[in-house]
This record gives C-alpha cells, sequence and structure tokens, in this order.
C-alpha cells in the first residue's frame, strides 16, 4: 500500500489505474470505514481511502482541533483490508491559499436537519469532496467509484446530487451503517463518551426505531400526527438527559416531509435523528 501526501504522488500512484475507487474519510478509522473499503474494492481497479481532517466543515466551536488525527494506526488498517493508495494530504497541500471557491449546495438540501444545527456543513462537505473527486478522478480514463456511509444519509443525498449537477465521472455508492452489538451506529465521535454515556448511546437508535414504529402505524395520517410523534420522541430522549436536536420521518428522496401519498408507501420513509449526550453529539437513521 502506498501513502502520498501531496496531489502530485497521488495521480503518480493513480496513473496506471483506470478506473479508482474512493473512500473520502476525516481518519480515526472504525470497522464502519473499514466496510465501506470493504465495499470499494470490487468496484475499481485501484482502491484509494483519503484520510483529512477538513476545516472547512467545522463551525469554530467544534471539535476540529481535538478530533483524533491516528494516520499510523489507520493505515495499518487500511493496508489489512487491501487499500491500494492512501492519500493523506496536509492542509498546505489541499488549501495551499484560502479556498475562495466553494461549492453551495441548495438550501432546500443543505439549511434543513444537519445544516440547520452545523450552518455552512455541507459548503463545507461538498468542497472539499469536490477537491478530492479532482484529485482522484480528473486525470481517470474511466468513471470511478465514491462510497460513502448511509450513517451520514443527508451528506451521501447531497453528494449524490452534486455529483449529478456537475456531471462528475464519478458512481456515488451508499453503504448500511455498521452497528456495535447493542445497536449504536459505529461513529469516530463514539470515542469522546464515558462509560455511562457509551451505555447510554444506544437509546438514540432505540427513538428512532420507536419513531419508525409510530410512523408506520399511524399509515396515510402521518402528515397530521408527525408533529405529535417527533415531539413525543424527542421528549423521550430529553428525558433521559440527552439534548436531541431532532428526530424526524422524512422522504428518502429529498428529505422534505411526507405528503399522504410518500405516507402510503414506508419504503419511501427514512427516520433520522441527532442528538447531543454529555458533549459528545451522536446521529443515525434507518430507512423504514
Ligand atoms: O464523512 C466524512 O468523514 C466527511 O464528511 C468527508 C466525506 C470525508 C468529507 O470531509
Amino acid at each position: 500500500m502506498k501513502i502520498v501526501h501531496t496531489i502530485a504522488d497521488l495521480r503518480a500512484a493513480l496513473a496506471p489505474f483506470q478506473s479508482p475507487a474512493l473512500v473520502p474519510t476525516m481518519g480515526n478509522l472504525h470497522e464502519g470505514h473499514l466496510q465501506l473499503v470493504r465495499a470499494a474494492r470490487p468496484l475499481g481497479d485501484v482502491t484509494v481511502a483519503s484520510i483529512f481532517v477538513n476545516r472547512l466543515q467545522f463551525a469554530p466551536h467544534e471539535d476540529f482541533d481535538t478530533y483524533p488525527r491516528t494516520l499510523e494506526a489507520d493505515c495499518a488498517k487500511l493496508a489489512a483490508q487491501g487499500c491500494d493508495v492512501v492519500f493523506a494530504p496536509s492542509e498546505k497541500e489541499l488549501y495551499p491559499e484560502p479556498q475562495g471557491f466553494k461549492v453551495l449546495p441548495p438550501p432546500d438540501l443543505a439549511d434543513i436537519l444537519e445544516g440547520h444545527f452545523r450552518p455552512g456543513f455541507f459548503t463545507g462537505v461538498c468542497t472539499v469532496v469536490m477537491k478530492l473527486f479532482q484529485c482522484v478522478f480528473a486525470t481517470a480514463s474511466q468513471p470511478g467509484h465514491a462510497i460513502f456511509g448511509k450513517k451520514d444519509y443527508q451528506q451521501q443525498m447531497i453528494i449524490r446530487r452534486m455529483v449529478q449537477q456537475f456531471n462528475l465521472p464519478v458512481h456515488i455508492v451508499g453503504v448500511e451503517t455498521e452497528r456495535a452489538a447493542d445497536g449504536l451506529a459505529l461513529s469516530s465521535r463514539n470515542g469522546y463518551l464515558s462509560d455511562t454515556e457509551r451505555a447510554e448511546a444506544v437509546q438514540l437508535s432505540l427513538a428512532l426505531r420507536a419513531l419508525a414504529r409510530d410512523a408506520l402505524a399511524a399509515g396515510h395520517g402521518l402528515p397530521d400526527q408527525l408533529p405529535a410523534l417527533e415531539q413525543q420522541a424527542l421528549q423521550a430522549l430529553a428525558g433521559r438527559n440527552w439534548k436531541p436536536d431532532y428526530l424526524t420521518v422524512r422522504r428518502r428522496t429529498d428529505l422534505q416531509p411526507p405528503t399522504a401519498a410518500d405516507a402510503a408507501a414506508p419504503a419511501s420513509l427514512v427516520v433520522l435523528g441527532a442528538a447531543r449526550l454529555g458533549q459528545t453529539r451522536l446521529i443515525d437513521n434507518f430507512e423504514i
């Protein structure tokens, strides 16, 4: 496995290949990321993982400075999965000057849910993903693949739209969320949890499952009942000392609230939630 830190070295490493499969990450890899690498391997003739903690997607009060940087351990894990190339650029390499041009995703997709609670987050994500795609795919002779976890459901959807609208030569592949034995979605931020918080953390996914069940039971009455059902789910978590941002049922395609027609086709729906437990903000979702 090659580890490269510059765009020139990356392009040189990829030159012999036609169709890369990329797994973009911010490092501190866990089994969920490794699952993405396993999904990537059969999709291209070279498997690339990028490791870059992207300042642009963190608000000033968020955890950019403390986000774990574990390059050596990450590379060992990637090598064991058969990854071919690791691209781990410095900030100076990827942002040699302040990024003046940015990718602005449309507000109807990017200012709701995560984007409402993390203003500018998806601009930061889209901008860095566009840059990573340019680094990895611009010189490839055939379209490539980029693999994203469905745990970041909105991110994956917005990147899909970005790829469509910019005609990027990349197929976006979404991979199911990896979970711990108790059902907690794997996340780099789980490492911030104390033992007591870790035991409690599964309650977010349980609250979402309960909301999904209630949504199904509501049937075509869902649009009318949804505010009350969401309130109930928020209160269930708040009562356990969580600070929930949102727990909601949305359409999978555009993450808008479901109409009665959507409710009649529950396979078109997804439940999504984000909540803070102590200092740690966790997100999760289930496709119904
Ligand atoms: O999902 C992540 O880890 C990040 O948002 C990504 C896609 C690597 C962009 O920095």
